[in-house]
């Protein structure tokens, strides 16, 4: 999607380098960084320059190859893949990128081995890229389906950064939004700013803007009375692992969203790739959910008159947080799980169906 009218991709590999849009400094500031060892990978990922499940693993698959381009040596890159996978434990995505990569560098001769693994995360970084698209054109039948009812506008809330900036093209949640915009139907997008780290606000909104696309910043909690007075058609979500029986984990405040949503008979869609389900668990209490640093709650990060990037603290320094990142919304809530191959139920017949 586009930046000041130019096309980018959220990662790309150039020179030996791999090259990231840095999203800590987005809306304010637009800076491309160089990765230049499997370290930078990891501190990317762990302080969200990249984020979003599907760009965490992308990142993840591009650091195996600076870990192979720095030393070639089997231990070292073995230690790299469990580190990668450690540096955030909830989007399903990281492991599987990592996986898939060892996998397929298993056995491969020294001098064959960064070819392979270059192609290989190329593949991960080009499969997404299509996936997102896919899920695109499958959700925009059902936004099409609530405009030619509607005749108007079709109102549609979204939760966090599930947009082109997650992953590398397109987005989950809003690829649906991207093709309906394309064809001329008439939307607007609410955008939960999504406390702490207000990637709805910071991402959401600036992606949309950025592609023309009419939306509103809303407060975390105002979703449920736009729904009450009927200002939201539908809502549509990303997630961060989705599991066989269709729970699904995502970005904090998700599930609060999908309770409104039942509430007010607002249907409540959740875009995935299938790189996000984890077959391997049935009870979404396993899903470990990523605790961070509380002072992404104490502290708000803004621009100043000098367009400075600042950070100012928000509440006494001896108050105590709890900041988790995620939580689950059970399949119950959810009306449909928009995916690359189509929109099924969300349960495990439903997803069965699509992937075999
Ligand atoms: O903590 P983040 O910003 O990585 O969380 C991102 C989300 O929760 C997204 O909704 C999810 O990864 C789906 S992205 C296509």
């Amino acid at each position: 999607m586009k930046i000041e009218g130019k096309s980018y991709k959220t990662i790309w590999f150039e020179n030996n380098l791999v090259k990231i849009i840095d999203q800590t400094k987005l809306p304010h500031k637009f800076v491309i960084k160089d990765l230049k060892t499997v370290k930078d990978s990891i501190n990317a990922i762990k302080t969200m320059e990249v984020r979003g499940a599907p760009l965490i693993g992308a990142t993840a698959a591009f650091g195996l190859v600076l870990s192979i381009i720095e030393n070639n040596d089997l231990s070292f890159i073995k230690k790299s893949s469990e580190e990668l996978i450690a540096s955030r434990p909830t989007a399903i995505n990281l492991k599987w990128a990592v996986n898939r990569m060892m996998k397929k560098l298993n056995g491969i001769n020294e001098k064959d081995i960064l070819k392979i693994a270059l192609n290989e995360a190329k593949a991960i970084k080009e499969e997404d890229e299509g996936f997102c698209k896919n899920i695109g054109l499958n959700g925009l039948k059902i936004i099409e389906e609530i405009s030619n009812k509607k005749k108007d506008t079709v109102n549609i809330l979204t939760h966090c950064n599930a947009g082109w900036l997650a992953t590398i093209d397109w987005g989950t949640a809003t690829s649906p939004i991207y093709h309906a915009h394309q064809k001329g139907i008439k939307v607007h997008v609410w955008v939960d700013e999504t406390r702490p780290r207000n990637q709805g606000a910071n991402l959401t909104s600036y992606e949309l803007n950025e592609e023309g696309i009419s939306n509103t910043v809303i407060t975390d909690n105002a979703g449920g009375i736009l729904m009450q007075r009927g200002q939201v058609d539908m809502c549509i979500v990303g997630t961060d692992r989705t599991l066989s029986n269709g729970d699904v984990c995502n970005k904090i405040g998700t599930y609060l969203k999908a309770l409104s949503a039942k509430d007010n008979n607002v249907p409540f869609y959740v875009a995935l790739p299938s790189s996000t389900i984890d077959w391997s668990i049935k009870d979404h209490k396993q899903i470990p959910i990523e605790e961070r640093n509380s002072e992404e709650l104490s502290h708000v990060e803004g621009v100043d008159e000098n367009n400075e990037i600042k950070k100012v603290r928000i509440y006494p320094k001896n108050s105590k947080s709890l900041n988790l990142a995620f939580d689950v919304t059970p399949a119950k809530l959810v009306t449909g799980l928009i995916t690359e191959k189509g929109v099924c139920e969300a349960s495990e017949k439903g997803l069965k169906g699509l992937f075999k």
